[in-house]
C-alpha cells in the first residue's frame, strides 16, 4: 500500500492528504529506501547529478523576533550581537566570487537597521561588480513595498521559510506573530517576480505527522522555487532548550517527499541536517536534495550566527568550506555545479531574462512572464 502510494508521487507528483498521512504513519524501512530511490530517480530526471552552490552571508544577528526555537531571538541577552557593513559584505562577495559561487544568500534576523535604503545599497553594489550572479535574500518578514523596492534593485530569489503550515503550531512557535502575514509574504514575493523559497522544520515539539502532511500540501500548492527544510535542534539559550530535535530519517523522508511532490524543485541539503549527522548533508543530497549552501561569513561572527546549537563550519574559513563541500558531493557520487542554478522551470518560463541576466528594467516588464 505504502509502495503504491509511493509509484504514485513518482508517476504523478502528487498525492493526496490521505495519502500522504497514511505513508508517513506506516513507513518501514523497505519503503523508504524505496522512497528515497524513487526522489533520486526524480531529480536524476531533472537536474541530473548536479549540485549547486550558494555562498551563504549571515550579515546580522539582531532580530526583532521572538521565535521560540531560534538562538537569535529578541529575548536571547546571551547572544553576541553583530552587523557586517556594506565593506564587510565586499569583502564577502569578492571571496566568493574567487571561489567560484554565483549566488550569494544574505541573510539575517529581522533587523531594522538595514532599511530598505541600505538594503538597496548594497544590492546594487553586489550587481554592479557582478553582474551575472545571482542574489537571495533572507530577511524575514518586511512590506510588499520593501520586498518591491528590493527586487527592482537587483535582487532575484528571497528565502522566507513558511516554518509551518499548521496556524496553531506557527502561533505557539512565533509569539505576537501573525501566520496570515508569512503567508501573505510569500505571495507578495512570488507577485513581485522573485524566486521564492518556502521551507519549514522537521521535528519540532508537538508537530505530527498531520503537520509534516501540511506542509507538503503547503509547498505542493504554492510551487516555489526552493523549498528549505531542516530539522529543528534545540539551543541552549531558548525555551526549548530542553525538547527533543528532529532526526536525519524525518528530514530526509521529507526531503524524498518533496522532490517527489515538486520533481522541478531546489532542494538544500541544509546545515541543520548537517549539524545533527557527520554525514547529513551527503544523505540529503541523496534524498533529493540539490543545492548546498556553505558559508561565506568572515570567521570572526560565524560562531555569534546561533540558531541552534552545534552548528558545523563556525570555525572554518570560507575556502575550507569549498573544498570540504566538494569533496564531500564527489564522494556521494554527485557533481558540484559552477552556474547560477536556477529553477529550471522558471528558467523555462523567463527565457529571455535568464539568457542576458538583464538590468531590472526588463526584468520589472517581465514579471507577468511568472
Ligand atoms: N533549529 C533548526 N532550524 C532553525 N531555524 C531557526 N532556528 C532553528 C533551530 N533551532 C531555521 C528556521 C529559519 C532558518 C533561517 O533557520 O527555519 O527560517
Ligand atoms: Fe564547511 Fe565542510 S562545509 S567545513
Amino acid at each position: 500500500m505504502v509502495k503504491e502510494i509511493i509509484d504514485k508521487l513518482y508517476l504523478e507528483n502528487n498525492g493526496t492528504k490521505e495519502e500522504l498521512n497514511f505513508l508517513l504513519d506506516n513507513l518501514t524501512d523497505e519503503d523508504k529506501k524505496y522512497l528515497i530511490q524513487k526522489a533520486h530517480e526524480t531529480r536524476m530526471k531533472t537536474y541530473g547529478d548536479k549540485v549547486y552552490l550558494r555562498g551563504l552571508i549571515e550579515f546580522t544577528n539582531y532580530c526583532k523576533r521572538n521565535c521560540v526555537y531560534c538562538g537569535i531571538r529578541r529575548s536571547n541577552k546571551n547572544a553576541d550581537r553583530y552587523r557586517l557593513t556594506l565593506e564587510d559584505i565586499e569583502e564577502c562577495i569578492d571571496i566568493g566570487d574567487r571561489l567560484g559561487y554565483k549566488t550569494y544568500v544574505l541573510q539575517g534576523g529581522e533587523d531594522d537597521y538595514y532599511t530598505d535604503e541600505r538594503m538597496i545599497e548594497i544590492i546594487k553594489m553586489i550587481k554592479r561588480k557582478y553582474p551575472n550572479n545571482a542574489i537571495t535574500l533572507s530577511l524575514g518578514e518586511r512590506s510588499y513595498e520593501s520586498y518591491k523596492k528590493m527586487f527592482e534593485a537587483g535582487a532575484d530569489r528571497y528565502l522566507l521559510r513558511h516554518e509551518t503550515a499548521t496556524k496553531e503550531l506557527y502561533e505557539k512557535l512565533h509569539p505576537g506573530a501573525s501566520f496570515e502575514n508569512r503567508q501573505q509574504c510569500l505571495q507578495n514575493l512570488k507577485e513581485i517576480g522573485y524566486q521564492v523559497g518556502a521551507g519549514f522544520m522537521v521535528g519540532l515539539p508537538g508537530q505530527t505527522n498531520k503537520d509534516l502532511v501540511n506542509d507538503l500540501i503547503f509547498v505542493k500548492e504554492l510551487e516555489p522555487a526552493m523549498v528549505g527544510l531542516g530539522p529543528f535542534i534545540p539551543h541552549k539559550d531558548t525555551p526549548l532548550k530542553d525538547e527533543k530535535g528532529g532526526s536525519l530519517e524525518m528530514t530526509t523522508t521529507m526531503l524524498a517527499l518533496v522532490r517527489l511532490l515538486l520533481p522541478d524543485v531546489l532542494l538544500p541539503a541544509t546545515t541543520a541536517l548537517g549539524s545533527i549527522d557527520p554525514t547529513g548533508r551527503e544523505k540529503g543530497i541523496k534524498a533529493g536534495g540539490n543545492v548546498v549552501m556553505p558559508n561565506l561569513s568572515p570567521t570572526s561572527v560565524r560562531d555569534k550566527y546561533s540558531l541552534y546549537d552545534g552548528k558545523i563550519c563556525t570555525g572554518d574559513e570560507a575556502a575550507e568550506c569549498r573544498n570540504c563541500i566538494e569533496g564531500r558531493i564527489n564522494r556521494a557520487g554527485f557533481k558540484v555545479e559552477i552556474t547560477r542554478g536556477d529553477n529550471i522551470a522558471w528558467r523555462g518560463k523567463n527565457k529571455d531574462i535568464f539568457a542576458k541576466d538583464v538590468d531590472k528594467k526588463i526584468r520589472t516588464e517581465n514579471i507577468f512572464l511568472r
